[in-house]
């Protein structure tokens, strides 16, 4: 397992918001992380980030507890996170973010370059010297994901990547998240809204329900289940 949460508990202030939260994420395996608004999805990517100190609970990544671990040593040992709302920089050119990003990882051997990003992504290729916040909400999210697998990515934890996308634009992306998977062996938690396009992609599905863990199964038994009533 890459990423293992175990026992989790996050809030803010006097309020608990995810509690007893375990689940873990093999090498190269896609798990889908649902359920209904305010459920704990983003509070439980953030707090495997680093991002909010856990309450109880531990997450380890490739076996290693990450409790003192601050987040620019989790990014630069792999674990990525395409955040909520984007988190490009909307004023900078497409290749000034690439190189932004870059510049802060260790670009020694690296399985995504700039180069090997505007390959995979041609339409990021064509628009290097284009203001990110001038492209169209597909293009941003293009961006974000190349942001986000940019170095040497192990696990990627995804928060609604395909919000505002077209739907031929969603399969595209989804495929791209699939081949970087598959073909590198990362990682993936995939928090999204859009659940038939969710569980297509899946390899596993946890689902969420007031910060507790209802399921954790395959997309077929998930959609087998009565738990949509939750969503
Ligand atoms: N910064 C914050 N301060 C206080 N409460 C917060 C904060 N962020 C989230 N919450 C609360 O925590 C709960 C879980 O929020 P979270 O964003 O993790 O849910 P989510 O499952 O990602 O929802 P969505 O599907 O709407 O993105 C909600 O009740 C929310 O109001
Ligand atoms: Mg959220």
């Amino acid at each position: 397992m890459i990423l293992e949460l175990e026992g989790l508990a996050a809030g803010y202030g006097a309020k608990t918001v995810i509690s007893d939260l375990s689940f873990a994420v093999a090498e190269g395996e896609i798990l889908a992380l649902l359920g209904h608004n305010g459920a704990g999805k983003t509070t439980t990517l953030k707090t495997a980030m680093g991002l909010i100190a856990p309450r109880a609970g531990l997450v380890r990544f490739a076996g290693v507890p990450l409790a003192r671990v601050p987040v620019a040593e989790r990014v630069a040992r792999g674990l990525r996170l395409l955040p909520e709302g984007r988190g490009i920089f909307p004023d900078l050119t497409v290749a000034e973010n690439i190189d932004v990003v870059a510049a802060r990882l260790a670009a020694g051997g690296a399985m995504f370059t700039p180069e090997a990003l505007y390959r995979l992504l041609p339409v990021l290729a064509e628009r290097r010297t284009t203001r990110a916040g001038s492209m169209s909400g597909g293009q941003q999210q293009m961006l974000a994901f190349a942001l986000a697998i940019l170095g040497t990515p192990r696990c990627l934890l995804l928060d609604e990547p395909s919000i505002g996308l077209a739907p031929n634009l969603v399969e595209r992306l989804f495929a791209q998240v699939r081949d970087v998977c598959r073909a590198h062996g990362v990682a993936v938690v995939l928090v999204e809204q859009n659940v038939a396009a969710a569980l297509a992609l899946a390899d596993r599905v946890a689902i969420m329900n007031s910060g507790k863990l209802v399921f954790d199964g395959t997309p077929e038994a998930a959609r087998a289940s009565n738990l949509w009533e939750h969503f």
